[in-house]
């Protein structure tokens, strides 16, 4: 079940910080030093990597054969992904490195592979589901909804993935899911200030 996950990655983009307050920032005051970081989790760390160097090809239709979306999709095979990485056969690119830059280089940071390793080593942790990221395009654009419109019209959609198309903050925004016919209209609200 990964409703849940998407409704609060959508609420942490659409509020802003000071209607929805997260914990203290990483930036605050009195954050834990580098050297005493604790392990790194899904959310916070390892999904903005998969999502975003993996994801292209692991998922439904792509030509990986299975997908990497979830955190259960990642966890599953955590061990799998870190060997992977590890020897550089993922993501798929042949060049040496130290041969010249190449455009649109699919080879992953050293950073992130040690992320992944750190993140497999200390025990493949969830972390806090509002961190997960939500990839979007387009201009930004701030605009309100009532949060439990915008909750039911989450919750009805089947699929695991779900759009939220907005067009400006006076527009109704869409709500589909990948694949279905299913849309739902949600009216915007006026923001104060
Ligand atoms: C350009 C498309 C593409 C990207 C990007 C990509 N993969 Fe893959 N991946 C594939 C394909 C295709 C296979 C199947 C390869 C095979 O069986 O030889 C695969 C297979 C795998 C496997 C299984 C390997 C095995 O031995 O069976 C793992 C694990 C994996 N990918 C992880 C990742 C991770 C982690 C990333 C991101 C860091 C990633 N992939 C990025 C296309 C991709």
């Amino acid at each position: 079940m990964t409703t849940i996950p998407h409704v609060l990655s959508l609420f942490a983009v659409l509020w802003s910080p000071d209607l929805a307050p997260q914990g203290p920032s990483p930036k605050s005051p009195g954050a834990a030093p580098a050297a005493g970081k604790s392990a790194p989790t899904f959310t916070q760390d390892v999904a903005p990597i998969v999502l975003g160097h993996c994801a292209t090809c692991h998922r439904p239709g792509e030509v990986a054969p299975f997908p990497l979306l979830s955190f259960a999709d990642v966890q599953k095979r955590g061990k799998m992904i870190r060997q992977v990485v590890d020897d550089r056969f993922m993501p798929p690119w042949h060049p040496e490195p130290g041969y010249g830059e190449f455009r649109n280089c699919l080879r992953l940071p050293d950073a992130d592979v040690h992320t992944i390793d750190a993140w497999v080593e200390g025990g493949m942790a969830e972390g806090p589901k509002e961190a997960l990221p939500a990839p979007f395009a387009g201009e930004p654009l701030e605009i309100g909804f009532n949060p439990e419109f915008l909750r039911d019209g989450i919750e009805s959609v089947q699929s695991d993935e779900i759009q939220l198309k907005l067009i400006s903050p006076l527009r109704p925004g869409l709500i589909q899911g990948e694949g279905d016919d299913y849309s739902y209209l949600i009216m915007p609200i006026r923001l104060a200030g």
